[in-house]
């Protein structure tokens, strides 16, 4: 009998590389026509309109591309943080202040990410609303990462319930066509509390 983990394994790698695939090929005025419908779902959400401290990240590989909305928060007097690779803590984010000037360098995976100055982190804590980057998402609220497991990590339910905290409100960003019936889910996957995508807001309870 095949052992259930490689199966988990092996179904969730084809999803994620036939998604990245999808995702990928759309083409650059696609992207940015998306990236601006964005900002309108953004600026009509209650909880993003109350939000002072909101991480997002810096787009790659296809991803929802995030620069109008980044803008348009700074315009709306907001604080944009992006995650950056945990300096010690295994496979775990540190989220850092981002404003027009700061400067950005590529991680070990190629990715943008502010240069670490500790004076520009901010505790998970603070953060009013948390945009994570997916590969794929169902309608039942499961999201499906890169494979890293940064994200499942650093907002693992239990780190924060097991201090008496309640952990940051997070949220997916991605295209539509990332959407994919019932995901293989593993007990370490963080839920999400929401999906937003260009077109539409869908929320999970
Ligand atoms: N809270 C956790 N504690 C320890 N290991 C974890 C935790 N969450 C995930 N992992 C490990 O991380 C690996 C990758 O997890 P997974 O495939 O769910 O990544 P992902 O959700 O796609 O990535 P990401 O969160 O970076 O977007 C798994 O092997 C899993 O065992
Ligand atoms: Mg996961």
């Amino acid at each position: 009998m095949p052992d259930i983990t490689h199966v988990l394994t092996t179904n969730r790698s084809q999803i994620r590389q036939q998604i990245r695939q999808r995702r990928q090929q759309l083409s650059t005025l696609q992207q940015q026509q998306a990236g601006h419908d964005l900002v309108r779902q953004f600026s009509q959400h209650i909880q993003v309109q109350a939000a002072q401290h909101i991480a997002i990240y810096l787009h790659n590989d296809g991803e929802l591309d995030t620069q109008a909305v980044i803008d348009w928060c700074w315009q709306q007097g907001k604080q944009v943080y992006i995650p950056i690779l945990h300096p010690f803590s295994h496979k775990q984010l540190l989220f850092t202040r981002l404003t027009a000037t700061t400067p950005l360098v590529k991680n070990k995976y190629g990715i943008s990410e502010p240069r670490l100055n500790v004076t520009n982190v901010i505790p998970y804590l603070e953060l009013d609303l948390v945009c994570s980057p997916l590969v794929a998402f169902d309608l039942a609220g499961n999201r499906l990462g890169m494979g890293g497991g940064y994200y499942d990590r650093t907002f693992s339910q239990h780190q924060f319930v097991r201090n008496g905290q309640q952990p940051p409100y997070v949220l997916g960003l991605a295209h539509d066509c990332q959407q994919h019936a019932n995901l293989p889910i593993a007990p370490w996957d963080m839920p999400i509390k929401e999906i937003i995508t260009p077109s539409r807001t869908l929320q999970f309870s």
